[in-house]
């Protein structure tokens, strides 16, 4: 397949975004200067699998200083930013697979245009990438030489993988850097979904009932920002920990069944299946919002939800009303997909500053030691996840102590007590 985007002409709009970007991702933008000049990626073949965003564009543009040639294609059907991709091919040299709303099989074959092309480092937002070449494209297994994945939901199904025994190279699971979850999936998806939430509906949030499903480092971030803009928020969670600390952060913890008719607005972030199921839509209000912060769009079960309508109609973009039988109206934002990134631009470059950082080094750190490495999914190295933080906190002007050597030597030492 040739290069694939939507409208070339969009090329100067996706080039200023993409610069826009680029002045909050200083750590990104060292990494590059270091990149241009060393080549430590020369002459390897990348093919990445993610949101195509002006962040991505611009750990695209890392890498191919680096020396590496890229193909990229979309991890999801609505989060392509159009000129972007457009300003990707046009300007930059990079192979670009992506329409924003692409239907599943332009999807699937975006990510075979980017198979096409023998990567042999894959870089995957959610694992479709991976799974693809595992399952349809065999044949391609043997040039590659490792992987990066940048989310939760697609380390999940890795470990699965490797559990299995049937992960066939090492993957570097970027998503459980520190200086990846802890800001990116609690403060980007924290106000970029709220951000989704009100460009699709422009809805007041102050005294609404908003129920958050999932307190992991995602439904964490939402839950706050939900509460800062002043909305009465009810956690739902499985695991009792994460539902303990939701309790001590101040949220009222109940279950869907019983939160069901009593929100305005929900939002799932809990990379499960079927969590606003059947019954749960049998109860909700008239005129409930459901969004989805999780990866996949199936956390609202909305096979169910048109059984049970009457009609549906886009009353917005991104806003489908679905007319119930009984007459109660329910509203699906995004089709259920990340409503950061269908609805609104995803997390802001600030923090995917961060994120890609840790893309781009762990691509490094691939190419000097993924042979000696297992069929195995790898933490980021402790050393660079310290090591962006630094650089982070110097480039918001930020300055942290040292120990002294007394410190230091107390640290280390059990002798002294009380
Ligand atoms: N995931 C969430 N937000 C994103 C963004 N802005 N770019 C790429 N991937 C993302």
């Amino acid at each position: 397949m040739t290069i694939d985007v939507s409208d070339m002409g969009l090329a100067g709009a996706g080039a200023r975004r993409i610069e826009w970007a680029a002045r909050e991702m200083p750590v990104l933008a060292s990494i590059r200067e270091r990149f241009a000049k060393d080549r430590p990626l020369r002459d390897l073949r990348v093919g990445a699998c993610l949101h195509v965003t002006a962040e991505t564009a611009n750990l695209m543009l890392v890498l191919r200083d680096g020396g590496a040639g890229v193909a990229l294609c979309a991890s999801n059907p609505l989060s392509t930013q159009d000129d972007v991709a457009a300003a990707l091919v046009a300007n930059e040299g990079i192979a670009t697979f992506a329409r924003k709303g692409e239907d599943r099989d332009s999807y699937y074959s975006h990510i075979n245009a980017v198979l096409a092309t023998k990567p042999q480092i894959t870089m995957d937002d959610g694992a479709d990438l991976v799974t693809e070449l595992h399952t349809k494209r065999r044949e391609l297994l043997p040039d590659v030489r490792g992987g990066t994945e940048e989310t939760t939901t697609g380390v999940t199904r890795l470990r699965a993988m490797a559990a299995e025994g049937v992960l066939a190279y090492p993957i570097v699971a970027v998503n459980d850097a520190l200086t990846k979850h802890l800001f990116d999936n609690r403060y980007g998806t924290g106000q970029s979904a709220v951000d989704g939430i009100l460009r699709a509906t422009n809805l007041l949030l102050a005294g609404k009932i908003a129920v958050v499903a999932g307190y992991g480092w995602v439904g964490r971030g939402i839950a706050s920002r939900l509460r800062g803009m002043g909305s009465i928020v009810l956690v739902c969670e499985v695991a009792p920990l994460p539902a303990l600390e939701a309790a001590m952060d101040g949220f009222e913890v109940t279950t869907m069944a019983a939160a069901a008719a009593r929100g305005d607005l929900f939002v799932t972030a809990t990379g499960n299946v079927n969590v606003i199921g059947c019954d749960a839509i049998g109860a909700l209000k008239d005129g409930a919002i459901l969004a989805n912060a999780g990866h996949f769009n199936d956390e609202i079960d909305l096979r169910a939800l048109g059984e049970q309508a009457a009609d549906r109609r886009e009353l917005r973009p991104f806003v489908e009303e679905y007319r119930l039988r009984d007459g109660r109206r329910v509203v699906v934002l995004g089709e259920g997909r990340l409503v950061n990134l269908a609805a609104a631009e995803g997390h802001p470059p600030a923090v995917m500053d961060m994120s890609f950082a840790n893309q781009a080094l762990s691509v490094e750190y691939l190419v000097a030691r993924g042979r000696t490495l297992k069929r195995e999914v790898y933490p980021v190295p402790r050393e660079l996840d310290e090591d962006i933080a630094r650089r982070k906190l110097a480039a918001m002007n930020m300055k942290i102590d040292s120990l002294t050597a007394e410190q230091a030597e107390y640290a280390k030492s059990w002798k002294a007590g009380t």
